[in-house]
């Protein structure tokens, strides 16, 4: 704690409050008293201003376009990491050294099996229902299938609980996949990495096995990478409203895998995809952007802009690299949408409408067109976020659980409905 104030006058009366100052970026002002001392709240939809909690996982510049995992720049660990140790990373604090890797991924790859049980709760569900939503349910029905780690107040089960879901995502992921295409599920190998496992779970059939491609799998763990946490975002923010009543980790989880759903969050790299085939030809986009620019037209140009990036998403230009990665190695010359994308980036970022509002490419603008070139169809892109963000999920949970201060999250309202009125009868209305 800083030994600044800040103070506030409202209704005659100036009160003092605390400030507080982070390790790095803004301070925040502890509002926590002014209901008490003034009988007022603060206002403030969309969280523009309020910070909801201390966090030592993930800190973002969205001015100068910096991300840290735990202090560590995201470049380095996409280029040097890969997703486990991530993982371990945000889950512990800091890097395992090369013991603590071996015993950590040993772990993870022991817990890719669901319960066989699993396979028929599949079943219930429609051939044609989008993976997300089975993905909801099945992250959900997992505190059905493992009870045994739904104590929250016991720190081994939080612990064992993380393990499965960092390891599970991935199989209920491939489960969802090969659901709606009609292919029996494919178990996990556990001689593979975890994103080749991950890869040849979506990929290999029974009459014939996968052969993993190793420069598509260390794409897609760095796309995992890319995508682990960042910071309080509103699917995190929900996996720590949810955890605040105390709800078990795996119902926790689902909340967040429902709210990442959303288009304007990890539904952005499908629409964004959607969005540039819609566009077709380069000779389109000045029509679009025109459209996307219009006040009275609900088109936005999707994977442009940010919440906190107001500069180039750090996280963007290492996909758009990995974008060109992957087509070269599949022989991709000539991607039409590749030529679309960049076409629309070079110009919405000459276009004084983006300059002004500070709008840059975030990092769904190129990842559809790379999960695309993959194999996935759209559909599994945001399933695959949900994958990657899972880890980043459990390690605020687990942080917001550990924290001696907590509370269960419950904002305040300005209430802008009728005053009391009395209930009349039926004849009377
Ligand atoms: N295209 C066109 N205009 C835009 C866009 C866009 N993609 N994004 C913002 N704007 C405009 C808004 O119309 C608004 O204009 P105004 O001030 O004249 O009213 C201004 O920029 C500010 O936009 P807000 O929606 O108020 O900004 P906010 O911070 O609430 O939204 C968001 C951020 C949701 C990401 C927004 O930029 C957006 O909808 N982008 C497209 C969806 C997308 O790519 N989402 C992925 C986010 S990253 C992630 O989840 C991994």
């Amino acid at each position: 704690m800083s030994s600044e104030t800040g103070t506030l006058t409202f209704g005659g009366k100036t009160t003092e409050f605390p400030v507080k100052q982070g390790t790095i970026g803004p301070a925040v002002m502890d509002i926590g008293k002014l209901y008490a001392s003034t009988g007022a709240f603060t206002y403030d939809p969309g969280f523009m201003s309020t910070a909801a909690c201390e966090s030592k996982i993930t800190y973002i510049d969205g001015d100068k376009g910096v991300l840290l995992y735990r202090g560590y720049p995201i470049d380095q660990l996409a280029e040097h990491g890969d997703f486990l140790e991530t993982c371990y990373l945000l889950l512990f604090g800091e890097l395992p050294t090369a013991a603590q890797k071996a015993d950590f991924d040993y772990r993870v790859t022991r817990h890719t099996m669901v319960h066989e049980q699993m396979a028929r709760f599949f079943q219930g569900f429609r051939r044609d229902a989008h993976p997300m939503s089975v993905m909801v349910a099945s992250v959900g029905a997992l505190s059905a299938f493992y009870h045994d780690s739904t104590d929250i107040s016991d720190p081994s089960q939080r612990l064992i609980a993380s393990m499965r879901m960092i390891a599970k995502l991935p199989t209920l992921a491939a489960m969802a996949y090969k659901y709606t295409i009609g292919q029996p599920f494919v178990y996990p190998k556990n001689d593979l990495d975890y994103t080749s496992n991950f890869l040849r779970m979506c990929y290999a059939v029974p009459c014939e096995d996968y052969k993993v491609n190793p420069v598509i799998s260390r794409a897609l763990d760095r796309i995992f990478i890319l995508h682990a946490d960042h910071e309080q975002n509103a699917s995190t923010s929900t996996v720590r409203l949810a955890g605040s009543s105390g709800a078990n980790p795996f119902a926790c989880i689902a909340a967040g895998v429902a709210c990442l759903w959303g288009p304007a969050h990890g539904g952005a790299n499908e629409a964004a995809l959607k969005m540039l085939e819609e566009i077709g030809t380069v000779d389109n986009i000045p029509a679009f952007v025109q459209r996307a620019k219009d006040k009275n037209d609900h088109t936005r140009l999707m994977g442009f802009g940010h919440r906190v990036y107001k500069n180039y998403d750090p996280r963007a230009r290492i996909m758009q690299r990995t974008c060109h990665e992957v087509l070269t190695e599949l022989g991709i010359k000539d991607d039409p949408l590749l030529d679309v994308a960049m076409e629309l980036e070079r110009i919405a970022l000459s276009d004084d409408y983006f300059i002004s509002k500070k709008l840059y490419p975030n990092v769904d603008f190129y990842s559809g067109i790379t999960l695309k070139a993959m194999g996935f169809p759209t559909s599994m892109f945001t399933v695959l976020f949900a994958v990657a963000r899972t880890v980043g999920w459990i390690a605020q949970w687990k942080e917001m659980i550990e924290d001696p201060g907590q509370k269960i999250g419950r904002p305040r309202q300005l209430y802008i409905g009728s005053p009391e009125r009395d209930y009349p009868p039926i004849g009377k209305r």
